[in-house]
């Protein structure tokens, strides 16, 4: 296989950075295809920990780094982050990392307007990360946005940062929030215009090359399927669509090239910011998780809700993106458990449902259905071959491909680069 998908299946945050930078050392080209600085993907090398929210993460193998045109892109933290990168010894030069010319840029208004909103809503806010993600995606959708290749053209840049500011300013105020100064934004992205030039490019050009010569490609997804904007938990969503098939779109390739989707689920199930979560736990289950599993969002720093894995969810993912192979992370913060619960289906008004239902009041109300399995007292984050797992985790493992009707490639016990079992090679099925 050359060209694979990377993607979520659950709320985000179930290792992504972690096994694309695992898997990059195959790939010549890393391209993330959605999303923007809403994701945090950390990848840890020698015991040394690289967070990227903008970046794919094949930089650190030293691959080529592609951003695609799915994406929005804050360019001032774009630019942060190759600075910090390059500070750790990373080589993130305009040879190394490129930004789709088509790409949205989210400007100071985008942030403004999400922090504005997300407080006019109170209680039902959607807890977004406040990086103006949402607000960028609607000036795309309203074809007001502004595009990384403006950037090359100051007069074109100012005249659309003016006349976006005339609308923008009107809502600000209407939400309670400070007007924003035209000529404070415009002394700001000529700087940073200058910068980034060097980096902005036309991707898809450099994707085809590739494709033509069989060179592999990864291309790496963004929070995770639940948060769709179609096919998730709406309006609790982000504001792309982070399924499979985008990587086509929001990269600039045609469907043809992609040979294999491989879907990142944690052994349980984490959710940050508002939204239902069937399988959440309340207990001290649920807190040991969190404690052990560190779960912490990489980007708010946000406590990340736990709770068990949900194969409602998992079966969704498998349907929606058309995994032909799964990774399973952190199964060693299960470790230490009696007994263990996997939700095979919800019980609503004495109906059990296995779909994954729109109505967010049946996920709110359902009562989940659990196939308890018992659990394992080892500590296996030092295990390297599958077969060393304790007949326990060995259960757990098969139980969930038995369920989602998909292999697992890869079982990852420990953040590390390491710390991973290659069960099959996705780049060799
Ligand atoms: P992403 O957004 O999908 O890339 O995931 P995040 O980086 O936001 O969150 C995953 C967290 O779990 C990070 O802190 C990783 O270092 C860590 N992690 C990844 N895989 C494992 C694993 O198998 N075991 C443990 N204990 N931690 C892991
Ligand atoms: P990675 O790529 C987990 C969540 C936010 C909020 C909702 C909308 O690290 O897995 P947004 O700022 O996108 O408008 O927020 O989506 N969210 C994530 N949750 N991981 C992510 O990314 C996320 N990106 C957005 O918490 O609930
Ligand atoms: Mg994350």
């Amino acid at each position: 296989m050359a060209n694979i998908i990377i993607i979520g299946t659950q709320w985000g945050d179930e290792g992504k950075g972690k096994i694309v930078d695992l898997l990059a050392d195959q790939a010549d080209i890393v391209a993330r295809f959605q999303g923007g600085n809403n994701a945090g993907h950390t990848m840890v090398v020698a015991g040394e920990q690289f967070i990227s929210h903008l970046v794919p993460s094949g930089i650190l193998q030293g691959k080529t780094c592609l951003m695609g045109n799915g994406m929005v892109v804050d360019p001032e933290v774009v630019l942060k982050e190759i600075d910090y990168l390059a500070e750790r010894g990373i080589a993130t030069g305009p040879d190394k990392i490129r930004l789709s010319e088509r790409a949205h840029l989210i400007m100071p208004y985008h942030k403004a307007l999400d922090h504005a909103r997300e407080a006019a809503k109170g209680d039902a806010k959607i807890g977004t990360t406040g990086r103006g993600i949402g607000p960028c995606y609607e000036d795309k959708a309203a074809r007001c946005g502004i595009r990384a290749v403006d950037l090359l053209n100051p007069e074109i840049l100012e005249a659309k940062v003016r006349e976006a500011l005339v609308e923008k300013n009107v809502l600000l105020q209407f939400l309670n929030a400070e007007p924003i100064d035209a000529e404070s934004v415009l002394e700001g992205y000529i700087e940073l215009a200058r910068r980034l030039k060097p980096y902005i490019a036309n991707i898809t050009i450099e994707l085809e090359a590739a494709i033509k010569a069989d060179r592999p490609i990864l291309f790496e997804g963004a929070q995770g399927t639940h948060l769709d904007i179609d096919h998730g938990t709406f309006p609790f969503v982000t504001s792309s669509n982070t399924v499979a098939s985008n990587a086509c779109s929001g990269a600039g390739i045609g469907p043809t090239a992609i040979d294999g989707v491989v879907g990142i689920t944690k052994a349980y199930t984490t959710r940050v910011g508002a939204g239902p979560f069937p399988t959440e736990l309340f207990d001290e289950v649920g807190d040991r998780i969190q404690k052990i599993g560190a779960e912490f969002g990489a980007t708010t720093g946000r406590r990340r809700r736990c709770g068990w894995l949900d194969m409602v969810v998992l079966k969704n993912a498998v349907r929606l993106n058309g995994l032909t192979g799964l990774v399973v992370t952190k199964l060693d913060v299960l470790g230490g458990l009696e007994e263990l619960k996997i939700c095979t289906g919800y019980k609503y008004q004495g109906e059990v449902r296995t779909d994954f239902p729109a109505d967010l009041t049946i996920l709110e109300k359902c009562e989940p259905i659990y196939k308890t399995m018992p659990g394992w007292e080892e500590d296996i984050s030092g295990i390297r071959r599958k077969e060393d797992l304790p007949q326990n985790a060995l259960d757990y493992l098969a139980e969930i491909e038995a369920l989602a009707e998909t292999p697992i490639d890869i079982i990852s016990v420990g953040p590390g680069r390491s710390e991973t079992m290659i069960v099959t090679n996705p780049f060799q099925r």
